[in-house]
């Protein structure tokens, strides 16, 4: 089944991946800042059971159940990007998938004079994303086949901010990745998530208005699994776009066709939104 390597695997949809991939029978990288998040996970997915149930011994610790590795990395520090790029490029140990996940919500506004989190943001939501993703798709174009899914978001068709213009360029990437792909055996898909239950909004400094529904209809919110699930069905298919779920297929078709100044006019009020509950 080969090795899949995820990014942000400790918590929400990295999570998720991990154990839907490790569950089909692969061995997992998982990357994240936190030795211990990192090392809970690491031991729940080698508890669970698993398709294949083949072991490769490794440098890492492994049981007769699942060969899990683990990186601790910053993704906003370069080094330990390289590091990352390093693993990913190993071709004595080949990954196979490439989960490219890791994230965060961007909360600074746009005329706040501070720029730390948003150079935080693009370090790890676009240089990573990007030096990542470059290690991945040479070393699996030489072999002539793999896959690699980039998170990027429905927010990127939104208007909200800096977060939505960063998703944006991961939806851009990841089709001009999968251009430059094409032919090779390698896929390259953007996954689109609409708002998904993690720990997302709470790292967020979310207030307790955000943390339920933040204004978002109940039917709006998906589970991790679910997402995850449909995209690597839509990734199986060679799918370059994954938007699970219907109700967001229709909802992104709609911020597609409907004119841009209602898309502003939609962001505006979510972000008036998230102000309001952040003031209360
Ligand atoms: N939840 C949503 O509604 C939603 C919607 C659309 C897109 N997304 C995107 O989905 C992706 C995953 O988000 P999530 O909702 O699963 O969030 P989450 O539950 O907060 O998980 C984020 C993961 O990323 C890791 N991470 C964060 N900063 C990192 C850094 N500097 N270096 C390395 N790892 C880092 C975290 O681990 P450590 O803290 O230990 O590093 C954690 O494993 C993100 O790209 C996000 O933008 C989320």
């Amino acid at each position: 089944m080969g090795t899949a390597l995820v990014t942000g695997g400790t918590s929400g949809i990295g999570a998720e991946f991990a154990r839907q991939l490790a569950a089909r029978g692969h061995d997992i990288v998982l990357v994240a800042r936190d030795t211990g998040r990192l090392e809970a996970m690491a031991a729940e997915l080698r508890s669970r059971g698993r398709a294949g149930g083949a072991t490769t011994a490794t440098a890492t610790e492994s049981t007769t159940k699942a060969t899990v590795e683990i990186l601790v990395a910053d993704l906003a520090d370069p080094g330990d990007t390289d590091r990352v790029a390093a693993r990913l490029a190993d071709p004595l140990h080949p990954i196979d998938w490439f989960i490219n996940n890791a994230g965060f919500r961007v909360s600074s506004r746009l005329t706040t004079p501070d720029i730390a989190e948003h150079d935080r943001a693009f370090a790890v939501m676009v240089r990573a994303v990007l030096v990542l993703g470059a290690a991945a798709a040479a070393a699996m174009r030489d072999r002539g086949a793999g896959r690699i899914v980039n998170v990027a978001s429905i927010n990127g068709q939104l208007t909200l901010s800096n977060y939505s213009a960063i998703k944006a360029w991961v939806r851009v990437y990841s089709e001009s990745l999968s251009n430059e792909l094409s032919g090779s055996g390698v896929t390259a898909t953007a996954l689109m998530p609409g708002w998904v239950r993690t720990e997302f909004h709470q790292r967020a400094g979310a207030t307790k208005g955000e943390k339920g529904r933040g204004g978002i209809p109940n039917f709006l919110w998906l589970e991790p699994e679910l997402l995850v699930r449909e995209c690597l069905r839509d990734v199986e298919k060679n799918r370059v776009i994954s938007i699970p779920t219907i109700r967001y297929q229709l909802l992104s078709w709609l911020l597609k066709h409907l004119p841009d100044s209602t898309v502003r006019a939609v962001s505006r009020r979510i972000s008036l939104r998230r102000s309001t509950a952040a003031s209360n």
